[in-house]
C-alpha cells in the first residue's frame, strides 16, 4: 500500500516534463493558444482537457490539485486564492438567500465574520449550535438548512467535535457536512473516510510549507448525493457526482474569480512533499511547550488536545491517529500579563500564521477577534 508520506512526496506523478525536470514546471501565464476555433469551443465547453484562461484553470494549479486529490483518494479538488476563498465558495454554492446554514460559535475569527457580517445581510441564517451536542445539530436543521459547518479542530478554541456522529446526523437529514480541516489537514485527519461531503483547507498554513504563500482548496469527498440539495439537483442530473465541483468550475468559482496563482500553486506543491514530517515535527514540539506551560506557576491554563486535562483527549488521539498539531493556547492573570510576556520573547515571533517553519505567538483577542466584544 502507498503510504500517505509517499504520494506527498510523488503526488499524482501527472504527465512527465519534457526535459525529464522533477520539480513541475511553473506555467505563469494568463492565456492558453489553441491550433483552431473547434479546439476553443470544446475547451470552453469543458469537453476538451485543454487550457483558456488562467481564471479558470492552469497546468500548474492543475498539478496541485491533482496532488492534493492523491493525498484524499482520488477526490475531486478545486484549488483557490485563499482559505476564505474556499469556505466562500463553498457557501455561495450551495446556500442562498432564504437559506440556513447549521454552525458554531467557536470557529476561526475570519469565518464568524463571513457568515455574521457579510452573508448574513445577503439573507442567509447563520444557526450557532454546540458541536459537541449532534442531537443540538439535528435539532437545528430544518427544510431550509444546505449544510452543517464546523472546524476539525477549532482554532484558536482547540476544541474537537466527533466528525463520524456529525456525519450521521447530516446523513440522516441529508445536508452536507463540511469541515474546515485547516488546523489538521488531510495528514492528520482524513475529512473523507469521517463521512464529509467537502473538505476546505487554508493552505496558507501547513500545506504553504513554511509560510510562503496564501492559497485555499476545495474537497468533494464523494459522500454526499448532490440530488438532495436543492441548488444541485437539476445539475446532478447532467454531472452526477460531479455537480457541486462542475457548478465550482464552470460558475461559481469562475465568476468570483479568487483563483489560486500559478507560482502560488507551485510552492504549495513543492510544500505538500514535506508536509507530513513538518506537521510530526511541531506536534512534537508543541507537546513538549504544552508540558512546559502546564507545569508553570504563572500559567492559569494551558489547552493542548495532547494534554489529558483538556476537554477531549480521547477523541483527539482517535479522530487524529494521536497526533494533535502544532497550536496551543494559555492564559495569563490579564491581557497585561499577556503582552509583556509576548514584547519579552527572542526567539518566537509576534505574527499571525498557522505552521510557518518558526514558532509564532499572537493574542487572539486584540487581534483576530478585535471586531468582537470580550462575550
Ligand atoms: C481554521 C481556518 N480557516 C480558514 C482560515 C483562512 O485562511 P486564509 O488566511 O488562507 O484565507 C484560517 C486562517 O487562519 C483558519 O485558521
Amino acid at each position: 500500500m502507498t503510504t500517505f508520506s509517499t504520494t506527498a512526496v510523488h503526488g499524482a506523478v501527472v504527465g512527465r516534463d519534457i526535459h525529464g525536470s522533477l520539480r513541475g514546471p511553473l506555467y505563469d501565464s494568463v492565456s492558453f493558444a489553441h491550433p483552431d476555433a473547434r479546439s476553443m469551443e470544446l475547451t470552453f465547453a469543458g469537453k476538451k482537457p485543454a487550457h483558456a484562461y488562467t481564471r479558470i484553470t492552469n497546468p500548474t494549479v492543475s498539478d496541485f490539485e491533482q496532488h492534493i486529490s492523491a493525498m484524499c483518494h482520488g477526490a475531486p479538488v478545486i484549488a483557490v486564492s485563499s482559505g476564505m476563498a474556499a469556505i466562500s465558495n463553498t457557501i455561495l454554492a450551495l446556500g442562498g438567500a432564504g437559506t440556513n446554514i447549521v454552525t458554531s460559535r467557536k470557529l476561526f475569527g475570519n469565518t464568524l465574520s463571513l457568515f455574521e457580517k457579510t452573508l448574513h445581510p445577503w439573507g442567509l441564517e447563520i444557526r450557532c449550535v454546540d458541536m459537541n451536542n449532534p442531537e443540538e445539530v439535528a435539532t437545528a436543521i430544518n427544510a431550509g438548512t444546505r449544510m452543517v459547518f464546523f472546524e476539525s479542530m477549532t482554532n484558536p478554541g482547540l476544541e474537537v467535535a466527533d466528525a463520524t456522529a456529525l456525519s450521521l446526523v447530516c446523513r440522516r437529514k441529508k445536508v452536507p457536512l463540511v469541515v474546515d480541516n485547516t488546523v489538521m489537514t488531510p495528514y492528520l485527519f482524513d475529512a473523507g473516510r469521517a463521512g464529509a461531503a467537502i473538505e476546505v483547507i487554508s493552505s496558507t498554513k501547513y500545506i504553504s510549507g513554511g509560510g510562503t504563500s496564501v492559497g485555499g482548496v476545495i474537497i468533494d469527498h464523494r459522500n454526499f448525493d448532490w440530488s438532495q440539495s436543492p441548488r444541485l439537483a437539476a445539475r446532478t442530473k447532467k454531472y452526477g457526482p460531479m455537480a457541486f465541483i462542475s457548478k465550482l468550475r464552470q460558475e461559481v468559482y469562475r465568476n468570483i474569480g479568487a483563483c489560486l496563482a500559478p507560482h502560488n500553486a507551485w510552492l504549495q506543491t513543492l510544500g505538500l512533499e514535506t508536509l507530513d514530517m513538518r506537521i510530526d515535527k511541531s506536534t512534537a514540539n508543541a507537546l513538549a511547550v504544552a508540558r512546559f506551560l502546564d507545569n508553570h506557576p504563572r500559567v492559569r491554563r494551558t489547552d493542548y488536545p495532547g494534554l489529558e486535562s483538556s476537554p477531549h483527549p480521547l477523541r483527539a488521539k482517535a479522530q487524529f491517529n494521536g497526533r494533535f498539531g502544532g497550536i496551543l493556547t494559555f492564559d495569563l492573570a490579564d491581557r497585561d500579563q499577556c503582552f509583556r510576556l509576548i514584547d519579552a520573547l527572542e526567539l518566537i515571533r509576534r505574527a499571525t500564521n498557522i505552521n510557518d517553519n518558526k514558532t509564532l505567538i499572537i493574542h487572539p483577542a486584540s487581534t483576530i477577534f478585535n471586531e468582537y466584544s470580550g462575550e
